[in-house]
């Protein structure tokens, strides 16, 4: 077993590269007189003085805190609202190729890079360490104006164990491999094994150390992604000798603690398990959760969270910064293990919470168009919402207005960003454009239930959505519904979608695209309501600069509001009441 700390040998220097930046005092005393005396009551002041300031600095490095019922990422003291893009899974393996990614990114007004970093680079022979890619990758970050997201590619990579370094993949007897039943390992690593969850953690750890020495004052990288897309496939779960042991042994106490204490604030779907088994609060899984694939999830879940709270815990040690886990979603009809099974699903949310409890928040990677429906299940029981990849169709440009003003979004952040084209990458630059502008007015409003998103509801949706803001109610119809047709037909139209935002008793600031908007009372009343104003407009710098006044075709005459398809706008609204 190794010692909790390791002295890490370095293969390349990264000081070369980003040097870290120490205060150094030294002092040169050659006589004992008043100067000494200066000196040491100097010090002696400043050690009164130094724990509150340390203090301090721990609250500048980004974390996470609440406003109202929202979490928000404070970076350098102020709330970061995540314009993301992630990166394709190699892209980021070669500075050279990334060369062109930088202009790329910055024209699509991203303001953080997801961006994978790898084992197998990282710890390329066990204790070597080589951080001359994580550097680079810091640095030019720097040059572009973009923080870093990076995503911990380590023990699982999508189920697999890809990203292991060769010295514990071909070392199975030491790294022991997830069998299957018929007890044939697999290329995943096996979540019961010490030596994996140590070899791994302090990966993880000597990272995050790098990262406190090279980026602890600059802050360039401000969350991470601890492994990717966790999930046993395509079994249920681990059928070797040591998990079948486990999962004939009672249910462990922590588990069962967390669930009796929360019983009543159980996410609905694991609580209905639970019931259906007779709410037993002690004895093995199958005694407990019942017997089938569901209860194998619940079993795999909590070790996968064990595991991944042990490597979130030696990187923490070096260095506390926001950490989360990231999920594939289910397929409609499918069981545990015809999708990855056991992974940080919203059915699974207490169990990867009791397990992992240093692991702030889970996320989810939608690629399906029910993204509405998604980002709810993710934001039950408080998790905080963050969609570290989402498809990169046309639809993702609306999609970042709806999980932002709905859902208080921490960010957004398409997938393989380095790969989109026209017309994706023109409507998401149009759309991250108008989002940065508006991140000061939104971050201000996340929390206070002053701020709605905007999509359609479904394909069909004829019928106005009604949407309750402040004393009134709008009538929210798309002119171009999303519908799966729309989203391959990859065309800029095809879209709708945005956010509001009440500023006022009367006053509201719309954003978005596609959008058809008239205005009634909150409840029913004999008073009209009408449009006494609306002018399109920008941000500059949090201060409102306004264009044209929108009037008669364009509002049809003061009959509704109206952002048209195609193009990404800003609209600051009074209304009145008439009879
Ligand atoms: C989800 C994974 O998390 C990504 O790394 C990538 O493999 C995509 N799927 C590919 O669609």
């Amino acid at each position: 077993m190794r010692p909790p700390k390791v002295r890490y040998a370095l293969i390349s220097s990264s000081s070369k590269t980003i040097s870290p930046r120490p205060v150094k005092m030294m002092i040169k005393v050659k006589r004992f007189n008043r100067r000494v005396i200066t000196v040491v009551v100097a010090c002696g002041l400043l050690a009164t003085f130094a724990l509150p300031v340390q203090g301090t600095q721990e609250n500048l490095l980004p974390h996470l805190r609440r406003q109202g019922n929202a979490t928000q990422l404070v970076v350098d003291g102020k709330p970061f609202l995540i314009l993301g893009g992630e990166l394709g899974n190699s892209t980021s393996s070669s500075l050279e190729y990334m060369r062109p990614v930088w202009p790329k990114v910055v024209s699509l007004n991203l303001n953080t890079l997801l961006v994978p970093v790898y084992w197998e680079l990282i710890e390329p022979a066990e204790g070597k360490f080589d951080f001359s890619l994580v550097d680079g990758l810091i640095q030019e970050a720097r040059r572009h104006q973009q923080r870093l997201l990076p995503l911990w590619f380590a023990s699982w990579k999508n189920s697999m164990s890809c990203y292991a370094p060769a010295w514990v993949k071909t070392d199975q007897r030491r790294f022991p491999r997830a069998q299957d039943a018929a007890g044939r390992g697999m290329e995943i690593l096996s979540a019961f094994s010490k030596e994996n969850v140590d070899a791994d953690a302090h990966a993880f750890a000597a990272f995050m150390r790098h990262l406190r020495e090279v980026d602890g004052n600059d802050h360039t990288v401000i969350m991470v992604q601890v492994e990717n897309e966790i999930g046993m496939i395509p079994d249920s779960r681990e059928r070797s000798a040591v998990a079948e042991k486990l999962f004939k042994q009672p249910v462990p106490t922590e588990l069962m603690s967390y669930l009796v204490e929360r019983k009543e604030t159980l996410i609905p779907e694991f609580r209905a398990a639970w019931a259906a088994a007779g709410f037993k609060t002690r004895g093995t899984w199958e005694e407990v959760f019942g017997v089938g694939p569901k209860t194998d999830e619940i079993f795999m879940a909590w070790y996968f969270a064990r595991f991944t709270n042990r490597v979130a815990q030696l990187g923490a040690a070096e260095y506390k910064l926001p950490m989360f886990v990231n999920a594939a979603l289910i397929r409609p009809g499918y069981q545990p293990g015809q999708y990855p099974s056991a992974g940080p699903l919203p059915h699974l949310m207490d169990v990867w919470r009791a397990g992992a409890p240093l692991i702030d928040f889970l996320s989810p990677d939608i690629y399906f168009p029910n993204f509405a429906e998604w980002c709810r299940k993710y934001q039950q029981s408080g998790n905080p919402l963050f969609i570290p990849e989402a498809a990169p169709n046309p639809s993702s440009a609306v999609n970042a207005f709806y999980a932002v003003g709905q859902h208080d979004a921490i960010g957004f952040s398409p997938f393989a960003i380095e790969s989109v084209e026209e017309p994706v990458s023109k409507l998401l630059a149009a759309s991250y454009d108008v989002l940065k502008q508006l991140a000061p007015l939104i971050l201000e409003h996340q929390g206070k239930s002053s701020m709605v998103g905007l999509l359609p509801e479904g394909a069909e949706q004829r019928v106005p959505q009604k949407v309750r803001l402040g004393s009134y109610t709008l009538n929210v119809t798309y002119e171009r519904p999303t519908s799966s047709t729309a989203q391959s037909a990859q065309t800029p139209d095809a879209i709708s979608g945005g956010l509001v935002i009440s500023v006022g008793p009367d006053e509201f600031i719309f954003a978005g695209t596609g959008l058809v908007i008239t205005f009634e009372t909150e409840t029913p009343s004999d008073v009209t309501v009408g449009i006494l104003s609306a002018q399109e407009g920008k941000y500059v710098n949090g201060q409102w600069v306004s264009g044209r006044w929108l009037n008669g075709d364009q509002t049809h005459q003061g009959r509704h509001l109206r952002l048209v398809p195609g193009k990404f706008d800003i609209q600051r609204v009074k209304l009145y009441h008439y009879r």
